[in-house]
């Protein structure tokens, strides 16, 4: 019998990591779920389509908050000493001139963006690196991070610096932890149809976005894989002639 593993899911109650989580759920995994609004957060993992053993805790904390990671890393460590995936998927999201873009929110996208997934990383390796050697398939990080940091896309030039350095953290990660088999993963998606495109959809309609099933079904497969294989950045594009259009 596989033991049941523990996975925490930041960005859980909707869009990306909500798909996530229901997939892990099904597949019986122990959830730790976050996200801002207690309500909807609480009434998601109530509603989870819940497989055999599968069990799901939840925790509402803003990743702008550093005060919060803090208090979401110490409440997992207390709940889990061993955890077998971080999945990074809290994201702010803003368009704008680089011209005229506002500092402030150029700060607040890299509190959220980068210093909580950085903070997070750090405070649960301990708890990573006991998965990185008692499971097979290693303990896994899977930020969801974007094409716009892998390529500079015009209006993009503070959300991409903030993934092209969630990217960064993500090989060199790889590069301090993956022989001790912690291992982790920048998966870079073009436009995905969620509630974070909404806004965008007279000039790229939902319908020609990614899926958001297909990242989630992409994420659940870097988790089946064992710990003898490193991928530091996944790119996910839309069908057109030139992929690296977000
Ligand atoms: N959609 C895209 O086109 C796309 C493309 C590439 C990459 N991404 C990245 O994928 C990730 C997920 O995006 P998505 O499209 O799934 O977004 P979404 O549908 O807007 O969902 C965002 C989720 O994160 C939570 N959240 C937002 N801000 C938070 C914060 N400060 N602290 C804690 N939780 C927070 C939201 O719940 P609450 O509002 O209740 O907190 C919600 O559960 C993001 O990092 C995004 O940058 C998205």
């Amino acid at each position: 019998m596989t033991a049941r593993r523990t996975c925490l899911i930041t960005g859980a109650s909707r869009g990306i990591g909500a798909a996530i989580a229901r997939h892990l759920a099904l597949a019986g995994w122990d959830l730790l779920l976050v996200s801002r609004t207690e309500p909807t957060l609480a009434q998601f993992a109530q509603d989870l389509p819940m497989g055999p053993g599968a069990r799901a805790h939840y925790l509402a904390a803003d990743m702008g908050d550093p005060d919060d990671v803090d208090r979401v890393a110490a409440w997992a460590l207390t709940r889990v000493p061993q955890l077998d995936a971080l999945i990074i998927s809290a994201g702010m999201g803003a368009i704008g001139p680089l011209e005229s873009f506002p500092l402030r929110r150029l700060e607040k996208m890299l509190t959220i963006n980068v210093r909580a997934p950085y903070a997070l990383v750090q405070s649960l390796l301990p708890a990573l690196r006991v998965a990185g050697t008692e499971s097979p398939h290693g303990a896994k990080v899977i930020a969801l991070a974007s094409l716009t940091g892998l390529v500079g896309q015009p209006l993009n030039s503070a959300y991409g610096a903030t993934k092209a350095a969630l990217i960064s953290l993500c090989e060199t990660l790889n590069t301090e932890e993956s022989t001790r088999g912690v291992l982790a993963t920048a998966v870079c998606p073009g436009y995905v149809a969620t509630d974070m495109t909404t806004g965008i959809t007279d000039t790229v309609p939902a319908d020609t976005m990614l899926d958001v099933e297909d990242v989630a079904l992409m994420v659940v497969s870097l988790l089946a894989l064992s710990s003898r294989v490193v991928i530091p950045t996944l790119v996910m594009t839309r069908p057109s002639p030139n992929l690296w259009q977000a």
